[in-house]
Order: structure tokens, then sequence, then C-alpha cells
């Protein structure tokens, strides 16, 4: 089986001295664990020099929360590609719901921004999911399958395989609904499906499909025992170290039954 995936969107939130604690208590609980589950920490810009300072002396990974579309240059406010390479910066999730909603971040944009994260050797997330109005007219697979081909789907082999998928219902997120175990592992399968038909087998099973949207410690270890859900991507239950600690455990217990 292959590794499960366990990462953590801080989104807008916690001050500093509140982010120290956390990922210093995530990082020390994860001293011993084995090396299965791969944990990923995504905390604010601001936050970033000191996860990976500490980051350092644990088995954690660090990921930006978005990066710019642009090379560095005249974009006041904009956080580049080069930046976050030269901070140690393993990872960026790329298209977000709330980026795609908030921040007015299309496809075009999207594709700009994988380039920029591959071309500085920092591994995309790369959100995609449904509204709940799609869903209901039964229109999901057909708009997952549009996300991925204005996309990813334009990426060569080569840079796709350093893609992470993340499947976020957007009804799911925030809400305290989750996906059934059934939804999720449909949903999945869709996609490996389809990143099989563009890139082969070998390349669709070795791409990681995260599921993210109201993940929890209750249901961490359902959603990841479907065979195509490869992890999570946790937005609320990573704020509390307990809680992600738990679902870093119902991962454990995954990869430790097969
Ligand atoms: P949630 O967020 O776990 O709070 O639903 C997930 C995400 O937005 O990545």
């Amino acid at each position: 089986m292959k590794n499960i995936i366990v990462a953590g969107n801080w989104k807008s939130n916690v001050n500093f001295s509140d982010a120290e604690d956390l990922i210093v208590e995530i990082a020390e609980n994860s001293e011993d664990r084995s090396n299965k589950v791969e944990v990923i920490i995504c905390p604010p810009f601001v936050y970033l020099e000191m996860a990976t300072d500490i980051q350092q002396e644990s088995n954690l990974f660090i990921g930006a929360q978005n990066i710019s579309s642009h090379e560095n240059g005249a974009y006041t406010g904009e956080i580049s590609g080069e930046m976050l390479k030269s901070m140690d910066v393993n990872f960026a999730i790329i298209g977000h719901s709330e980026r795609r909603k908030y921040f007015n971040e299309t496809d075009d944009i999207l594709l700009d921004k994988l380039n920029m994260a591959l071309k500085n050797h920092i591994n995309p997330i790369f959100c995609i999911g449904e509204l709940l109005e799609e869903r209901q007219a039964d229109k999901h697979f057909e708009v997952i399958k549009q996300q991925l081909e204005n996309t990813v789907f334009k990426l060569s082999k080569e840079d796709f395989e350093h893609v992470t998928l993340a499947y976020e219902p957007v009804w799911a997120i925030g809400t305290g609904v989750t996906a059934s175990k059934e939804q999720a592992q449909e949903m999945h399968a869709f996609i490996r499906n389809l990143i099989s038909e563009k890139f082969g087998e070998v390349i669709a099973d070795e791409c990681f499909i995260l599921y993210g949207g109201s993940c929890n410690a209750s249901n961490a270890y359902e959603l990841f025992s479907q065979p195509d859900v490869d992890g999570g991507l946790i937005g609320g239950a990573s704020l509390k170290a307990d809680e992600f600690l738990k679902i870093i455990d119902a991962a454990e217990a995954v990869t430790a039954k097969s």
C-alpha cells in the first residue's frame, strides 16, 4: 500500500505564538511515527520561516497556501515561487475553492500557478471540487473532469507526477457535512480513471488523491480506508493539535492494517 498524506490547511487563522505552539506539538508527537504517513503543515505565509525552522528537526513537511502566478517583480503583495523555494517550502496548495471564489482565481490563473510551483520544485497540492448545486444537478463528474482538463491535464506527464490532488466538494468545506465514504470513493475512482486515460495507469496509481471537506478525527479512518482515498486535506480540524494528531493516528491505523 502506498503512504497516506495528512495535510493541514490552517487558512487565515492563528496568531504567531499559537502557531508556534501548534506546530511544535505536532512535530514532537510525530517523532516516533512510521514513515508511512506523510504530514504536511500549511500555515499562513508569515509563519513559514518559523515552521520550516521547526520542521528541520522533525519529519514534517511544510507547504504554503498559495503561490503567485508571476515571477519576482512589480507585483505588490505577491509571494513568488522563487521566494518559497528559498525558504525550503516543499508544497503549495493551489486552486482551493476559497481562492477560486473570493479571489477570482480562474483555471487559467491556476495553470500559471501550477507552472510557477513546478518550475521552482514546489509540489502542488491541487484542489478540485463541485458546488452543492452542481452535485444536486448531477453535474459533479462533469465539473471535476472540466476542472482537471483546464489545469493539471495541460501539464506534461513529468510535471504531473509532482502533483498531489485534493478532491474537496465545496459543500463539505467548513460545513460539518462530510462526503460519505461511498461518495468520496466514487469520485476518487473517477478521478483516478481520468488520470489513467490521460497519463497511463502507472501514473494514475502513483498519484495521491486526498479528500478534503469536514474531515476530522471521527471520520478520517473510514475515509482513508477507501481504496482510492490517499489521505486528507484538513482545515478546521488541523487547528487543534490533539484533533490533528488523532487524524494522523487514524492514517497510521489504516497503513498498519494492510
Ligand atoms: P475543512 O476545510 O476541513 O475545515 O472543511 C478543508 C479545506 O478547506 O481544505
